[in-house]
């Protein structure tokens, strides 16, 4: 019936996660909220990581993409469980070292750099960098040079495989922002000039073909099509690259019509098809690395928020306002996303109404979702909505100076407060 594991209902009807009531999180926290489940993260990381050994003797390495979700408790849990950690700016780079993240399980990502953020890093020890473009491969090579290192990366590739998935989170095509196209011959070129530099050690590709996918086929034309690159890369330069990291964007269920592949199945077909290929051109297998952001902590999460007003506009919709809205998820704004929504003290009656969840901003775009099926609700309600775990936190604005909701983590009916929640003082605190 629901979207994640971690969500149960107790014998009074409430929405239970991790095995927490809802409500009394409602009631202890405030609204809005956004609730983690523990368990939930751990389970999928431990998923991805037990498949990794079945399926490819554990050599590789599970990264997970914090951009889904970065607090320092996140990383603490990533790194507890022995998963590497994939930072896209100096802000994500800075959460993980505070928390003592081990460097060289660190993957630098990102298609703009800035110089102080590459220095950060070579001090910090980031184990790997994966370099975007020419511009930044030169800096890092003089940045690694003022600092007496030898720097490891990867070369961010575009293998060309469109992802059946939203425009703005496909990634892998010839027109994307990201790294270095195959087809105009330019990642060749990048090798060729990474091999050249001294303050360089280039020993893998990275490539990342999107985001929310269902469908594995686009993954394993990577695959083939990277794997292809390293022999090429081979045998015209001689070098041999020993790593192949093949990126996040294993979709999840949002809703109970989403079917994604389960991730086991994902790894299963993913190596097989690495060693055919490797087979095939006489090339070593790899050591292996996947970067899932959303796939371990999007079921995990919830946000609650508090009914205000319901306005039937007869034969139009209903809009049902809450304390939330664009500012804790912006992805229906965004992408058009779809969610499943509850009434957390009611959950297990019928969804008897279709609502448009309204947000507070002064936006009419400022939805959660519309056509949403729902139990009845009324103002003072509670409202959870589902699979809010990755890219929501992490994606929260200020827009009209709404405070950043807090996170709470549970694990087994135990709730902490992880992320407090921001007050008005804190929106003003810069302000000069
Ligand atoms: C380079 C890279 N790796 C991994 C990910 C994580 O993707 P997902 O959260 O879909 O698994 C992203 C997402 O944008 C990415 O850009």
């Amino acid at each position: 019936m629901f979207v994640a594991d971690c969500l149960t209902i107790n014998d009074k009807g409430h929405l239970c996660i991790d095995q927490a009531d809802t409500l009394a999180l409602a009631a202890k926290y405030g609204t809005p909220l956004y609730v983690m489940s523990e368990s939930q993260i751990r389970t999928n990381c431990r998923r991805y990581q037990e498949s990794l050994q079945r399926f490819y003797d554990g050599n590789g390495l599970i990264v997970y993409a914090s951009k889904a979700f970065c607090c320092k408790e996140i990383c603490r849990i990533i790194a507890q469980e022995g998963l590497g950690l994939d930072v896209v700016s100096g802000g994500e780079l800075y959460t993980a070292a505070s928390v003592k993240f081990p460097g060289e399980k660190i993957y630098f990502h990102g298609n703009h750099k800035t110089p102080s953020e590459l220095v950060a890093a070579l001090e910090y020890g980031v184990g790997t960098i994966v370099v975007d473009n020419l511009e930044e491969l030169s800096l890092l090579d003089r940045l690694a040079c003022a600092q007496g290192k030898q720097q490891e990366i990867m070369l961010r590739i575009k293998p060309g495989v469109d992802a059946h998935t939203h425009q703005f989170i496909r990634t892998g095509q010839i027109d994307s922002k990201f790294g270095f196209a195959l087809e105009t011959g330019e990642a060749l070129l990048a090798v060729q000039e990474a091999a050249r530099l001294s303050h360089i050690r280039l020993t893998g590709l990275h490539c990342h073909i999107g985001s929310q996918i269902f469908d594995t086929e686009p993954f394993l034309l990577a695959v083939r099509v990277m794997v292809g690159f390293l022999a090429q890369i081979r045998q015209e330069t001689g070098l041999t690259l020993h790593r192949l990291n093949l990126g996040g964007g294993y979709g999840i269920c949002y809703t109970p019509d989403d079917d994604p592949p389960m991730y086991e199945a994902y790894l299963q077909r993913v190596s097989t098809v690495v060693r055919e290929v490797c087979g095939l051109l006489d090339f070593p297998l790899p050591y292996l690395l996947l970067e899932p952001g959303r796939s371990i902590v999007g079921p995990a999460g919830v946000t609650l928020y508090t009914v205000g007003s319901v306005k039937e506009i007869p034969g139009v919709r209903t809009y049902v306002s809450i304390d939330g809205g664009m500012t804790d998820n912006p992805r229906y704004a965004l992408y058009q996303s779809r969610y499943q929504i509850l009434n957390a003290r009611q959950a297990a009656q019928p969804q008897t109404m279709r609502v448009t969840l309204a947000g507070r901003c002064c936006e009419s775009g400022d939805l959660i979702g519309e056509d949403l099926p729902v139990q009845a609700l009324a103002p003072g309600d509670t409202v959870a909505v589902l699979s809010t775990g990755a890219y929501n936190y992490s994606m929260a604005s200020h827009y009209n100076r709404v405070p950043n909701p807090p996170v709470v983590m549970v694990r087994d009916a135990e709730d902490r407060l992880i992320v407090k929640r921001e007050s008005w003082e804190d929106l003003a605190a810069r302000d000069l």
